[in-house]
This record gives C-alpha cells, sequence and structure tokens, in this order.
C-alpha cells in the first residue's frame, strides 16, 4: 500500500529581495493513512512551512510530493485549492474562528462552500459538535467560549469535510496546560477511535509525547 503523503527531498527557499533562505533543506517523510504524528523542533526550523507545503498552502521549491499515490508537487494554484478543499483541514494556534458567526455556523462554513444544503449541512456540524464536546455552546460566538471550547470549535470545522488528513500547527499553543491536554486527548481518540490521519506541530516536548509518533525537524531538516 502507498503512503498517503510522501514526501522526497523536498526544498523550500524564501526569497525576499536580494536574500534567499532555505527554509527545508532536503526533506524526506511518509505518512500512513491512519497515523497520528508529532513534528516537534525549536522555532525556525521549518515545521510550518513542511505543513503549509503539506496542507497544499504552499509549493515546494523542489522535490517531489505524492499524496494519495499522485505526484502534486507541480500543481497550479487553483489546483491545490481544490484538492486543498476536499482532502485537509486545519487547526491553527489561534483558531481562526469567523467572530460574527456562532459555533454552529463556523462549522456548517466549509461544507457551504462546497455547495452543500442547510439541512444536511447542519446535521453533520451538530453531529461534530456533539463529539468533540461543545453540543451546549453552538449558539455561542467565538468571543463567548473560552480558549479549550473555541479550539474544539475549530476542531470541528476541520473535521466536518471528513478530510483525509487534519494538520494542526500548535493547537495548544494559546491554551493552558489543563486545556491543552483535554484537547490533545481528544485529536488522540479521534485518531485512535475513527482512524482519522493527524499531523500536530509543536514545539511543545509534553505534547509531543502524547503521539504515537515524533519527527523532529532542525534547521530546515528531518533530524
Ligand atoms: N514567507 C516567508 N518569507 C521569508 N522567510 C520565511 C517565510 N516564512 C518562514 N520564513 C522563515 O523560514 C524559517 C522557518 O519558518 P517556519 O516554517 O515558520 O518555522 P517554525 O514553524 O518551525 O517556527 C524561519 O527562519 C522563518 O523566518
Ligand atoms: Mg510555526
Amino acid at each position: 500500500m502507498s503512503a498517503l503523503i510522501s514526501l522526497e527531498n523536498i526544498t523550500k527557499t524564501y526569497v525576499t529581495g536580494e536574500s534567499e533562505f532555505h527554509a527545508l533543506k532536503g526533506v524526506d517523510f511518509q505518512l500512513q493513512s491512519g497515523e497520528m504524528v508529532a513534528i516537534m523542533g525549536s522555532s525556525g526550523s521549518g515545521k510550518s512551512t513542511l505543513m503549509n507545503i503539506m496542507g497544499f498552502l504552499d509549493h515546494c521549491t523542489t522535490g517531489r510530493y505524492c499524496f494519495s499515490g499522485r505526484d502534486v508537487s507541480r500543481l497550479k494554484d487553483d489546483e491545490l485549492a481544490a484538492i486543498r478543499n476536499q482532502k485537509v483541514g486545519f487547526v491553527f494556534q489561534s483558531f481562526f474562528l469567523l467572530p460574527r458567526l456562532n459555533a454552529l455556523q463556523n462549522v456548517m462554513l466549509p461544507l457551504f462552500y462546497r455547495g452543500e444544503e442547510e439541512s444536511s449541512a447542519k446535521l453533520k456540524a451538530l453531529n461534530i459538535l456533539e463529539k468533540v464536546g461543545v453540543r451546549d455552546f453552538i449558539t455561542h460566538k467565538p468571543n463567548q467560549l473560552s480558549g479549550g471550547q473555541q479550539q474544539r470549535v475549530a476542531i470541528a470545522r476541520a473535521l466536518v469535510g471528513n478530510p483525509e488528513v487534519i494538520f494542526a500547527d500548535e493547537p495548544t499553543g494559546s491554551l493552558d496546560s489543563k486545556t491543552s491536554h483535554d484537547v490533545m486527548q481528544l485529536l488522540i481518540d479521534l485518531n485512535q477511535q475513527e482512524q482519522r490521519t493527524i499531523v500536530i506541530i509543536t514545539h511543545d516536548k509534553e505534547i509531543s509525547f502524547m503521539c504515537p509518533r515524533v519527527v523532529t525537524m532542525k534547521d530546515g531538516c528531518v533530524a
């Protein structure tokens, strides 16, 4: 069986004015469907750059990226956007919920973008919100939710379209340690009970210790 994600010798060079910065210097990495992995490494080691490439938010400079056996290294922006919308879900440190929408509407939004009917979108969103433990807060706006509750809503939004992989970039970075632990446990449950494929970016050793597989980045390379 081929890997869900296969990276071969991936590089990323940022060019700003006259200067170049080599953020990724030849990364090889494979992820199987159903795996949960933590990508560790100090600030500036290239974790977010790598996630942005794996999540179809950015192109690599050189190298080969295969997703589900398909070479996606040289896709055009609109093709990348199409895969991104269908295949991946994101969770970020600062939640990125839309402030004027309530929890339910935030979770329904990705389904609207796919042209799904309101009634079925609502049903799916309610199911997921129940699963992540915030069913009682569906009419709350983000500023009426705690950080942990907001991150649960964000996780629900990432899950609702049934993506093949979830990328979480420092998902506990804005949470206290007890809430971080609870949010991590939710992600672990989603992996163990539903075989969700999850990539967690973190610089926190304790968070990485909770994950079944840990990959460490150092200075643009996988150590
Ligand atoms: N858009 C960009 N333009 C120029 N340099 C960037 C850009 N994004 C990231 N970098 C640089 O690339 C390096 C890796 O960044 P990043 O992937 O965000 O690291 P991490 O997530 O591990 O903290 C950093 O030195 C950062 O300053
Ligand atoms: Mg980062």
